[in-house]
């Protein structure tokens, strides 16, 4: 009995999709009344990534699926769990997360989106990582995603600068090998909702043309209070996260903090006494691109060749909830992972082409359906 191994969740595949379209500082100083030097002393972003018209947090999120099943060589059939965090789904209902599924053909899927505004991606992998270990799923895939210049107000300084888009992926797996998920911490303090919030679009202010008159369909924040927030859990998560898989803080190879404002990297970083060289950081290219900044920078940091197998990597989030989490990860691939045949990527890429025209064919058959009912009963009546 002492000698069984822990069933664990260990990430196999990764992926990310990031727009081409860049909005740099120098554009936003002439939308608003800001300057380059402003946005990069106060936040340390140069550059954003904005969605092109027919881009969509659904269509970001596949892409960057599609990628992270690629590299784990998983076929979306053998896919039972899709979790899409975000603050922006393409829709309130159906969940982006049946999109995806839908889009892969990940039949045998489960699939719901998560919100816990920053951090949701972290709070996904805590879940998914758990129902993994649980018993209950061997393949589970966990995206962040956001097309936040949808929901970013471009005539309001103080929140245009610092948003983007984009989306990450993982996809976990379950293995009895050492490492993997370790430990995760998951918190919230909903009572400082008010201080970053989109007011309207939900029960308290249904969407009407006084609601869009006001420009209450936008990111509202108090960047102040957020920040002072944000410098005090981060490191504390961290800390409860590294304690709680029994390790410290010095054992730590590669942090990966929320990108949302490099002096609050810096702040967190200084506190917790990580030497600069072990966080990764790409948040001048990207800005905060909300539940997605985690994993698009883990997968980053993965393709740069910054994580070895047996490394501790530890990923934290803060942000709208206020909700933060953390999540201890000892890193259990061999990198890089060996090139495989193109014939197994042609494969799942004509499963995709297959699982269009499988959902092209059952809504017909559905609207067929609806017509020869009416029919008949028409005939009946
Ligand atoms: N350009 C020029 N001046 C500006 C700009 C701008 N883009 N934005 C604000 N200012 C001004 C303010 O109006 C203020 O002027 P005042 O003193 O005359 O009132 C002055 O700059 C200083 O404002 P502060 O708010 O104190 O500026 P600060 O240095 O704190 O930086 C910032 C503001 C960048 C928003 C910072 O507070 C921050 O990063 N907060 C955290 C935000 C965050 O991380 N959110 C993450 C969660 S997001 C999510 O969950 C979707």
């Amino acid at each position: 009995m002492a000698n069984e191994r822990r069933r664990a969740a260990h990430i196999s595949g990764w992926g990310r999709y990031v727009p081409t379209g860049v909005l740099t500082n120098e554009d936003l100083s002439r939308m608003v009344d800001t300057s380059e030097e402003w946005i990069l002393q106060r936040t340390g972003i140069l550059e954003r990534r904005v969605a092109g018209s027919g881009e969509t947090t659904g269509s970001m999120s596949l892409r960057a699926a599609q990628a992270a099943l690629d590299v784990a060589q998983v076929d979306p059939r053998k896919v039972e769990l899709i979790i899409v965090a975000t603050v922006t789904p393409d829709y309130p209902f159906p969940s982006t997360a049946c999109l995806v599924q839908d889009a892969l053909g990940a039949r045998n899927a489960g699939a719901f989106d998560l919100s816990a505004g920053c951090s949701g991606f972290v709070y996904g992998l805590n879940v998914a990582a758990g129902l993994i270990e649980a018993g209950q799923y061997d393949n589970a895939l966990v995206i962040g995603a956001e097309t936040l210049s949808r929901i970013t107000d471009w005539t309001d300084r103080n929140t245009c600068v610092l948003f983007g888009d984009g989306a990450g992926a993982l996809v976990l797996q379950a293995n009895g090998a050492r490492g993997g998920v370790l430990s995760s911490v998951l918190r919230a303090d909903g009572s400082g909702g008010d201080l970053l919030k989109l007011p309207a679009g939900g029960s308290v202010q249904p969407a009407s043309s006084e609601s869009v008159d006001q420009r209450q369909h936008y990111i509202h924040m108090d960047g102040r209070q957020v920040f002072r927030f944000a410098t005090r859990v981060l490191p504390e998560a961290t800390r409860q996260v590294v304690e709680l898989a029994g390790l410290e803080v010095e054992d730590i190879a590669l942090y990966i903090p929320h990108q949302a404002n490099g002096r609050i990297i810096e702040s967190a970083v200084k506190a917790l006494g990580i030497p600069p060289e072990r966080v990764f950081t790409n948040l001048a290219r990207y800005g905060n691109t909300s539940s997605a900044s985690v994993p698009i920078a883990l997968a980053e940091a993965i393709d740069e060749g910054r994580v070895q197998r047996g490394d501790l990597v530890v990923v934290a989030a803060f942000g709208a909830g206020l909700a933060w989490a953390a999540t201890a990860i000892e890193w259990s691939l061999p990198l890089p992972v060996p090139k495989q045949p193109r014939r197994r990527i042609l494969w799942r890429r004509m499963l995709y082409h297959l699982a269009r025209v499988q959902s092209w064919r059952r809504r017909l058959c559905r609207r067929v359906g609806a017509w020869l009912r009416r029919l008949v009963e028409g005939e009946d009546a």
